[in-house]
């Protein structure tokens, strides 16, 4: 197995905030671009930034670099970065989060950023062949008020969007706040997500289930710590999108074998890998699997992580068999490949 091995794997990525594919170099530009003032204007002294104690001090740096995000043109430019980047990861469809709350806070309408968004959306695919959605991200640490806001927003173009997720600082904040925006978002049509057990506890996790309805948690890590949870999640098949980089660089664990990936793939938990916030934490999606690799996952993990990847997306019947079948042909050229090693061996 060569390294690109795991980069040319058919995946589906289903835990990434737009804002945090925002590469140094690229916020300097724009910032530059849109005579938006920031303490850093070097790449040298930006790049010293990037060390975080938790997920508090990493926001801090996400959210005062978001401000050099202005026009459409700019969200545009952002996700074709990012969405060519995830091609050559081996993504053939990605879910991608967004938290207009904070760029609303910074003076911008909601269709600015969402046109320029959905306009690299359109250009990725006519390019690279890589489709994509989005997920409208409530920021939990702002008053519940600002969530309902926001879906009046966009309630005149929900057909943009196919979910709603729930990010930002985690503890002290549980999903029970949210239930009524969550059951407000069901009706308008969207699927549910929401970030739980990254840094929170377990019970955030099983709240997010009982009363926000979600279909999938977004890390999760700390589900781990309940078993009759842990068993849950297998039973009802809610899959997990867990993100070991981010885990590591913001202290969730001290390594990535430290994560428990391979005790839950064990009890039947549907585990898929994602960047999260990849400008941020030192790589993209193939980055995440190349990481599980070297703390010992087998090549046959991983390829059924992929596979989880493309069962728990929110594409139709039709994508899902399409990329599913990519998936199986990719793995059946590596069997054939491993074969015809031993037999030449
Ligand atoms: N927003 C962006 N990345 C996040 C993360 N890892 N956890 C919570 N909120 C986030
Ligand atoms: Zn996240």
């Amino acid at each position: 197995m060569t390294v690109d091995t795991l980069a040319t794997l058919p995946k589906a990525e289903l835990h990434l905030h737009i804002e945090g594919t925002l590469e140094p170099d690229l916020a300097l530009e724009l910032a530059r671009r849109n005579s938006v003032d920031l303490p850093w204007t070097d790449l040298r002294t930006l790049s010293r930034q990037y060390q975080f104690d938790d997920l508090q001090s990493f926001l801090d740096l996400y959210y005062q670099l978001m401000a050099v995000l202005r026009t459409s043109d700019d969200f545009r430019d952002l996700m074709l970065a990012y969405l060519g980047r995830a091609a050559r990861d081996g993504v053939l469809h990605s879910e991608i989060f967004f938290d207009p709350q904070v760029h609303m806070r910074n003076g911008l309408s909601i269709d600015t950023v969402m046109d320029g968004l959905l306009d690299g959306m359109r250009i990725g695919r006519e390019r690279w062949g890589i489709s994509s959605s989005l997920i409208l991200c409530i920021v939990r640490d702002l008053p519940v008020e600002s969530a309902q806001s926001t879906l009046d927003a966009v309630e005149h173009r929900v057909a943009d969007l196919v979910g709603i997720g729930l990010d930002s600082a985690e503890v002290g904040y549980p999903p029970s706040l949210f239930a009524e925006v969550f059951d407000r978002a069901a009706r308008m049509g969207l699927h549910r997500v929401a970030h739980a057990g990254e840094e929170g506890p377990s019970s955030y996790v099983s709240e997010a289930l009982d009363l926000l309805h979600v279909e999938r948690i977004d890390h999760g890590v700390h589900s781990a710590d309940d078993p009759s949870l842990v068993k849950r999640l297998a039973s009802e098949n809610i899959p997990l999108t867990m993100c070991p980089l981010s885990n590591v660089r913001l202290h969730v664990v001290p390594e990535v074998r430290d994560l428990p990936i391979p005790s839950l793939l064990e009890a039947g938990v549907r585990v898929t890998v994602s960047s999260d916030d990849p400008a941020y934490f030192g790589g993209y999606i193939a980055d995440n699997y190349r990481a599980l690799r070297k703390a010992g996952l087998s090549l046959a993990s991983l390829a059924s992580i992929a596979r989880n990847s493309i069962e728990a997306s929110f594409v139709d019947a039709e994508d899902r068999a399409r990329m599913l079948e990519l998936h199986d042909s990719w793995k059946r050229r590596m069997e054939d490949g491993e074969k015809s090693e031993r037999g030449n061996a």
